[in-house]
């Protein structure tokens, strides 16, 4: 394994979160220090009306924020949408996209979702790339077909290893506590790999974060990170406390 993938520990606060949440980005900061700074990522992804502040939250701490989502083109008569530039203008330095509640709640498709990426790429910012199976997939014995799928279908051509990561999230694993074993983990990761090698190609694959997502907690963090090819966490509900947050994050210690 190569030693350039530096590991990128990322929450996702959904659609939770006012302004008093802010302060946990102040507390993230507190236990974000040079020791951990020098061996990860941390990014933080609030619902866009705290994205400026929790921007201005994090300057100079080493913590750096995103979005959840975005439209795919530029500007327009596109009434409630926010497209990539205006994300990267307020401070985000990554978009997640195909989150599988996005996929479920507004009909995404891996067409949208590689045009999303793609728009993320446009604005020069980091693409999180979301797959994942779904209890009845795992359980009829399709996962590795299904997440292929989605990722032959989600990943713009051309993607390099600095503008793409891609994170598994058992759809059944989000938000439920469970999840799945290591030995299943390292197969999907596996198999994330090598089809990487042939979507994004000679020289960025390998560099390419591969996180795992899902249920991740404190308490099941070491292990999880622990697989070959995972390269950190996409966190949901254990990313809106900072000392749940830096739980995760501080087994890279
Ligand atoms: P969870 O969510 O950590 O609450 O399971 C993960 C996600 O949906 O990104």
């Amino acid at each position: 394994m190569p030693a350039v993938r530096r590991p990128l520990v990322a929450g996702n606060w959904k659609m939770n979160g006012s302004r008093a949440a802010l302060a946990e980005i102040g507390g993230m900061a507190q236990a974000f220090d040079a020791g951990l700074r020098s061996k990860i990522d941390l990014l933080v992804c609030p619902p866009v009306p705290l994205l400026w502040a929790a921007a201005k939250a994090a300057l100079g701490t080493g913590i750096a924020v995103g979005a959840q989502d975005c439209h795919a083109r530029t500007s327009g008569a596109h009434t409630g949408d926010v497209s990539a530039e205006m994300l990267a203008d307020v401070g985000a330095t990554a978009v997640i996209v195909g989150h599988s509640e996005r996929r479920a709640d507004h009909g995404e498709k891996d067409q949208d979702v590689r045009a999303k990426a793609e728009a993320v790429r446009r604005a020069a910012l980091t693409a999180i790339v979301c797959v994942g199976e779904t209890r009845d997939e795992r359980e009829a014995g399709k996962t590795l077909a299904v997440v292929r799928r989605q990722l032959r279908g989600s990943i713009p051509e051309g993607s390099t290893a600095a503008g793409l990561v891609v994170a598994y999230e058992p759809v059944w694993a989000i938000g439920t506590g469970l999840t799945p074993t290591v030995a299943d983990v390292a197969e999907v990761h596996g198999m994330i790999r090598a089809e990487l090698r042939k979507l994004v190609g000679k020289g960025e694959f390998e560099g390419v974060r591969i996180l795992y997502g899902g249920s991740v907690k404190p308490s099941n963090a070491a292990e999880l990170m622990a697989v070959e090819n995972v390269d950190g966490a996409l966190v949901g509900g254990a990313s809106l406390k900072a000392s749940d947050f830096m739980g995760i994050a501080g087994v890279y210690r």
